[in-house]
């Protein structure tokens, strides 16, 4: 069966002492969670030693990164391998966000190398996928969002996409404070999960969690996460506040 997820994508915010704190505070409000629900909190790549140990003892609440590079080591300044993580006690890694597809030119080929690359190490993707609005005025977001998935993830085999974990996130929705209703999240998510098993049978799309991302808070989480496909979210702004957050996962329950 597969899990249901929160996950908090920080972004570039919060020192280190912001950081700290907010991981304080959200474990003394976390709910107990049963064992198919799980947290991950993606703290910027300085914050993850420090994370890490706060994280110890902590079952429920899992270490994930913003990105990794595509190459494995050498001479590419300012990058973050993947093996880097996997040793800093990282066990998942977002690869795809539209952020980092639009501001940082990351194409289908260089996410699909980041891809490889997290799993050769032992680590959990978390593969974003996301129209922009013009294509979801010209109602052609399907395809779009397939052909996303096809580009960086088609190439694995069965046993390895049992590690990806994909999250929708509309590039419309993201901090925008318009978020899809359930209806689009529900129809997309069917859709992502339709096109898995196409490629990889029913068994593999069906424990494969699709999370949704774009302005989702704890007034719409419930409802998000109530629809048949929705297996949580990736969440940016509310994952700063330990109250935002917190109430983003008890939705999940
Ligand atoms: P917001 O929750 O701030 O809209 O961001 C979503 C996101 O991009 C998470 O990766």
């Amino acid at each position: 069966m597969r899990k249901k997820i929160v996950a908090g994508n920080w972004k570039m915010n919060l020192t280190l002492l912001e950081g700290a704190e907010l991981v304080n505070d959200i474990f003394k409000g976390l709910p107990i969670l049963s064992e198919d629900k799980k947290v991950v909190i993606a703290p910027p790549y300085t914050h993850l030693t420090q994370t890490a140990e706060q994280l110890t003892g902590m079952i429920d609440v899992h270490l994930g990164a913003q990105n990794c590079a595509c190459e494995a080591s050498g001479a590419y300044t300012g990058e973050v391998s993947a093996a880097m993580l996997k040793s800093a006690e990282v066990e998942y890694v977002i690869i795809g966000h539209s952020e980092r597809r639009e501001y940082f030119n990351e194409d289908d080929a260089t996410l699909a190398k980041k891809v490889n690359q997290a799993l050769s190490n032992g680590l959990e993707v978390i593969f974003c996928c996301g129209e922009p609005l013009a294509i979801r005025d010209a109602d052609t977001q399907n395809e779009y969002v397939e052909n996303q998935i096809k580009a960086g993830l088609f190439h694995l085999s069965d046993s390895q996409m049992g590690h990806i974990v994909i999250a929708y996130e509309p590039i419309w929705a993201i901090g925008t404070g318009r978020t899809a209703s359930s209806a689009q999240a529900q129809d997309m998510h069917a859709h992502i999960r339709g096109v898995v098993a196409a490629k990889y049978g029913e068994t593999t799309a069906e424990n494969t969690s699709i999370l949704y991302g774009g302005s989702c808070k704890p007034s719409n989480a419930p409802e998000l996460f109530a629809c048949p496909d929705v297996d949580g979210g990736l969440i940016g702004g509310a994952a700063l506040k330990a109250s935002e957050f917190i109430g983003i996962i008890e939705a999940m329950a």
